[in-house]
């Protein structure tokens, strides 16, 4: 569907009928942040509306999808190219997986680096504070053993960390309870920068700490880190080979990388009465935009050998790769995220060091 050309239309006809967006926006019973982000191609209405929509405007459902008004010679062919295209639509929606939440209107998009920083900046910036403590060592994802069965990080007392995504800060009070003395963080979102100062300053421990995206040049010291770590913060970048190489510039020799996300076959299956159904391809691993808590975020499914190859290709030597689920933690749990985890993976972590 042409968003742009759709949304103009919508505007056209709309002021034809002599309507406000706040008019329009009322009638329909939604905001008219909503009326005008349609009206500047930036989405489409959704289904429920579509009807009352023509109605207001006085067009019909062909018309709107055409984003045009149509003579009765060209309304079935615009007819038949439509459906064509809602069909290819209706394929591109899907269901996806992050974590424990299920996003929502998931749809792929042709991914653009800085597009995709701005989306999740403010996401981060708006949202962060959910996830005070949640995605944070002990813990390295969803169902895994938590470090304090896992023992990755080894000993720490007077090491150099860095943590990558440091979100609230929760993960770097962690590693300085293990002895780290020298703590770095580094977060693309300000607000979460400010989260983490803000709790590491009550808790009495000091860290410098970064704001940029993983994926580009920031001014981190090379050859310096003991440990560079992180809890669901990895696969946000836009370019695991560029923030791979710079992760491994960090570090000292036999230096080590840790990192914990999301599992690849944990977003290809979904519960669906109970069940669990193949929703997903493994092997897609397209960029998304997808609702998480009511905001947008973009994000790409990678899968297993993609974050392993890409390791290799920047100079690391793989130590461990944890799937494993705490069965007591996912039997206990008396939701589907837990349910699944008996089955299959939610959640991987991967250990590697520079030689
Ligand atoms: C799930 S949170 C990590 C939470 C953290 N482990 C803790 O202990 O609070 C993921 C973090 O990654 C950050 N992030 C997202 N994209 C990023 C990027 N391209 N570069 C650096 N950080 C990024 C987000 O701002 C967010 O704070």
């Amino acid at each position: 569907m042409n968003q742009v050309k759709i949304g103009r239309f919508i505007a056209k006809m709309r002021k034809q009928q002599n309507l406000t967006q706040c008019e329009l926006a009322d009638t329909l019973g939604i905001s008219n942040k909503t009326v005008s982000k349609w009206e500047c191609g930036n989405g489409m209405p959704e289904l429920s509306l579509m009807m009352p929509i023509c109605e207001i405007l006085k067009i019909n459902l062909n018309e709107l999808f055409s984003g045009e008004k149509l003579t009765d010679a060209d309304y079935k062919k615009k007819a038949e190219e439509n459906i064509m295209k809602l069909i290819e639509e209706a394929e591109k929606i899907k269901k996806n997986i992050v974590g424990g939440k299920v996003l929502g209107k998931v749809a792929n998009i042709d991914m653009n680096v800085s597009e995709a920083h701005k989306t999740n900046i403010e996401f981060w910036n708006t949202i962060g504070s959910e996830f005070l403590g949640v995605t944070a060592l002990p813990k390295w994802g969803g169902y895994l053993p938590t470090e304090e069965k896992l023992n990755l990080l080894g000993d720490l007392s007077d090491k150099s960390v860095l943590e990558i995504g440091c979100g609230n800060g929760h993960s770097l009070k962690y590693v300085s309870d293990l002895g780290a003395t020298d703590l770095w963080g580094l977060d693309i979102s300000e607000n979460q920068i400010e989260r983490t100062e803000n709790y590491l300053q009550t808790q009495g421990i000091s860290a410098k700490l970064i704001c940029s995206p993983m994926e580009d040049e920031c001014g981190l010291p090379i050859d310096y880190f003991d440990l560079v770590y992180s809890v669901y913060g990895i696969g946000w970048t836009t370019s695991l080979d560029k923030t791979f190489k710079r992760i491994h510039s960090y570090l000292k020799k036999d230096g080590v990388f840790i990192f914990g996300w999301s599992h690849p076959i944990h977003k290809c299956v979904s519960v669906e009465d109970g069940k669990l159904v193949f929703s997903n391809s493994y092997f897609n691993e397209e960029w998304y935009c997808g609702d998480m808590s009511d905001k947008e975020i973009m994000l790409s499914n990678r899968m297993i050998s993609t974050y392993l190859n890409s390791l290799a290709r920047n100079g690391f030597i793989f130590e461990e790769l944890i799937e494993e689920t705490d069965k007591e933690k996912a039997m206990a749990s008396d939701n589907d995220f837990g349910r699944k985890a008996l089955m299959l993976p939610t959640a991987f972590a991967i250990k590697v060091r520079k030689l």
